[in-house]
């Protein structure tokens, strides 16, 4: 913590609890090996009052231009991880490798209110976070979490399987009995698109305007929540249907989830399954 801080009677940056979420979930997401070198970025929406209680918001330490306008998100907060840095190394250094930003008023740029230090930039991804983060606050006001990671399952699962999104979302469904519990909206898929760009931005935030999960294909999956837990749940459970379709690919199918049960499972959880999916 700067002097200049504790003499405000700050608290110590690192303390406060969003940047302890952001340490936590990168570590655990390192450790499941989806995020080698610095694969992955997160960003979280956060609350004026709770980020002024740890981090002075009077005085930005610097602006950072946008490419990208998000005049939506003007005058609300982030945490971000920074870009070309490690998920395994937040922990051990969250001040180099998280930053809290504020979009300004005009929605062109961002001030950096804490950590990035030695000049380290927002995610290259910003574009997919923000633009996503504008959809879905508009479908569901809770909403808080863009998590992007190579999620390894489904990163070999879209160069086997058909990108038809219903068929994509369907083939998960039926590889472990609570999936469409736990993702009744289903997953999109996006064609391959250079990563970084504002056109995958806009492409993934475009389905976000109904889906909670996009497939970038040969390269991970986006998810988003209202809590760090939730967001995480959900692609720990697409995640754990790509690997059991993984496992059993090739092998001989001798009896299936069926579409009855899957509209059975949805009636019993009180779940409406995403429409042109089961036969039933
Ligand atoms: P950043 O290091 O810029 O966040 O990029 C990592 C990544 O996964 C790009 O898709
Ligand atoms: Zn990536």
């Amino acid at each position: 913590m700067s002097t200049v801080l504790a003499s405000k009677g700050y608290i110590a940056g690192t303390e406060a609890p969003f940047i302890k979420e952001m340490s936590e979930i990168t570590h655990h997401m390192w450790m499941q090996g989806w995020d080698e070198l610095n694969g992955g970025n997160i960003s979280y929406l956060l609350e004026e009052d709770e980020v002024a209680k740890y981090i002075n918001v009077l005085e930005p330490l610097r602006t950072i231009n946008l490419t990208f306008p998000v005049k939506e998100l003007a005058g609300k907060y982030f945490i971000v991880t920074g870009s070309g840095k490690f998920f395994r190394n937040v922990i051990k250094d969250p001040e180099a490798n998280l930053g809290v930003l504020r979009v300004s008023a005009d929605g062109d740029s961002v001030e950096v209110l804490w950590g990035l230090r030695d000049g380290a930039v927002p995610t290259s991804e910003l574009a997919s976070h923000f633009m996503s983060h504008i959809e879905r606050l508009k479908v569901d006001p809770s909403h808080r979490i863009v998590l992007h990671t190579h999620a390894t399952n489904v990163i070999a699962m879209t160069f086997t399987h058909d990108l038809d999104e219903l068929k994509f979302t369907k083939t998960l469904w039926e590889m472990c009995t609570e999936c469409i519990v736990v993702f009744p909206d289903g997953v999109s898929v996006i064609p391959w698109i250079v990563p970084g760009s504002s056109e995958i931005g806009r492409e993934t935030a475009k389905k976000m305007r109904d889906h909670r999960i996009v497939v970038w294909p040969h390269h991970g999956i986006f998810g988003t929540g209202s809590t760090m837990d939730a967001t995480f749940g959900l692609i720990e459970t697409v995640e754990k249907a790509a690997t059991v379709y993984n496992l059993v690919a090739g092998k001989e199918i001798k009896q299936k989830i069926t579409d009855q049960q899957l509209a059975d499972l949805a009636n019993a959880f009180k779940v409406t399954p995403k429409a042109g999916i089961l036969n039933v």
